[in-house]
């Protein structure tokens, strides 16, 4: 019979542990060692991390990397990125090598305006509603002047407040949408306490007002959150060159390669299934970058994807062309993200990845991360129409199978040599290294 457990989150470190091990493990495995391995050793940098998340119970690794040689905008960066995925780091370095001498990455941020909004109800028509809020206007946006002041100072705040008519698409739905600048960070709690603040003004104010009462007008809160899906905070990413650069990619003439590459960026704008894996890759870059600089990935993505939806068609979200004798390719997309708040000012490594950055702004961070996902996409699109990805995910695959075969690092480069053109498996593996004990 299935038990639930009450008060867990109450339990001490070694107790949730005890409780777990039993549970799952039957006492079978001493689950306290293995966590304990990825405790530091530093108390207080071990408290920082505990802090981060309820039942927490140990460290999680992921490899922390950097890839050099990257030109944006004219500046010279080295890019912190935290990823699984064996070859993302590698590609990505390729990809900045290979542009940093024809000028590099370029950027502008076109817009940078975020939104929340308060979704209630009510039973009267939208204009009877828009007289009410262009009358306490003021007063609405003024009830959160003690979590904008600080904000303000930063050059950031609400900057309008509009009542959207949703009753055609579901029965009394009003939407009070909030353009919110947030400077430089990300915002969402800045965001969200306004809107809560404000959503408990305007009931206050309806629950006060005559005509509402006279008519039997209700305003009802439903909720009130910032949105993710941010198409007025864009940024576009861009490199370019004479056709005639794009030289050393395998034995491929560079006229061909262009029209080739093009024609696999067309693929993914109209099909859906090139389009969900070329815009994969481009998020392997950019959410390799938001882990490392402490952004909300989950909010990122979820913008991005419903952006490449936006035309009512899943689309790629980059472009390549050629024009006379010019390749480009570019890259528009939301991004939301902060340098300052969340555990930009916590995470010691976020803030390591930070100042690897030179301390960007949150427009500048914008265009870094912008300019990473428009490299692993090239990167990605080159192996594709050129050698295939397999060759260098075998590469890592090999590797990492060697070390969970406990090879040693002669091994480990008579292996290399070894498996240049041979099958790698696990079992081919292990077999080669029986044969070189
Ligand atoms: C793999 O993680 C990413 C790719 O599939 C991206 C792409 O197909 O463009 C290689």
């Amino acid at each position: 019979m299935p038990k639930k457990i009450i008060g867990f989150s109450k339990l001490s470190r070694e107790e949730k542990i005890k409780w777990l091990s039993k549970k799952k493990f039957d006492n079978s495995i001493d689950l306290k060692l293995i966590l304990d391995r990825y405790l530091n050793t530093n108390e207080d940098i071990q408290r920082i991390h505990d802090s981060f998340s309820e039942n927490s119970i140990s460290n999680f690794y992921l490899p922390y990397s950097i890839s050099p040689n990257f030109m944006i905008n004219g500046k010279d960066y080295t890019i912190p990125l935290v990823t699984e995925e064996s070859s993302v780091v590698a590609a990505l370095s390729n990809a900045a090598k290979f542009w940093y001498d024809k000028g590099g990455f370029k950027s502008k941020i076109n817009s940078f305006t975020k939104k929340g909004h308060i979704h209630l109800s009510f039973n009267g028509d939208f204009d009877i509603f828009k007289n009410f809020i262009d009358k306490n206007r003021l007063d609405i946006i003024g009830s959160a002047d003690n979590v904008t002041k600080n904000m303000k100072k930063r050059g950031g705040g609400i900057s309008s407040i509009e009542l959207i008519d949703k009753t055609s698409d579901l029965n009394n739905y009003f939407q009070i949408s909030v353009d919110f600048d947030t400077s430089d960070s990300m915002g969402a709690n800045f965001i969200n306490s306004c809107l809560e603040v404000m959503s408990e003004k305007i009931k206050d104010l309806s629950n006060k007002y005559e005509y509402f009462k006279k008519n039997n007008y209700e305003v009802n809160i439903i909720m009130s959150i910032l949105s993710n899906y941010t198409p007025d905070c864009i940024v576009e990413a861009y490199t370019e060159c004479d056709i005639n650069n794009l030289t050393g990619i395998q034995d491929i003439e560079p006229e061909k390669f262009a029209k080739k590459m093009k024609y696999a960026f067309e693929i993914a704008k109209i099909d859906i299934n090139r389009a969900v894996t070329h815009n994969k890759g481009i998020m392997n870059g950019i959410d390799a970058i938001l882990i490392a600089t402490g952004n909300d990935f989950r909010a990122v993505e979820a913008g991005i994807h419903a952006y490449a939806s936006s035309d009512s068609k899943y689309k790629s979200l980059s472009e390549c062309s050629i024009t006379g004798d010019k390749f480009r390719l570019s890259l528009k997309i939301p991004l939301s993200v902060g340098t300052v708040g969340g555990i930009t000012d916590l995470h010691p490594l976020v803030k390591l990845s930070l100042q690897i950055l030179d301390n960007p702004s949150s427009k500048d961070l914008m265009s870094i991360v912008a300019c990473v996902g428009l490299a692993q996409n090239f990167a990605a699109v080159k192996s594709l129409i050129t050698s295939g990805i397999q060759q260098g995910h075998m590469k890592m695959h090999l590797i990492n199978l060697l070390i969970k075969n406990n090879a040693n690092s002669d091994q480990i480069i008579k292996a290399k040599q070894y498996f240049l053109n041979k099958e790698i498996n696990s079992s081919s593996v292990k077999d080669f290294l029986k044969l070189n004990r």
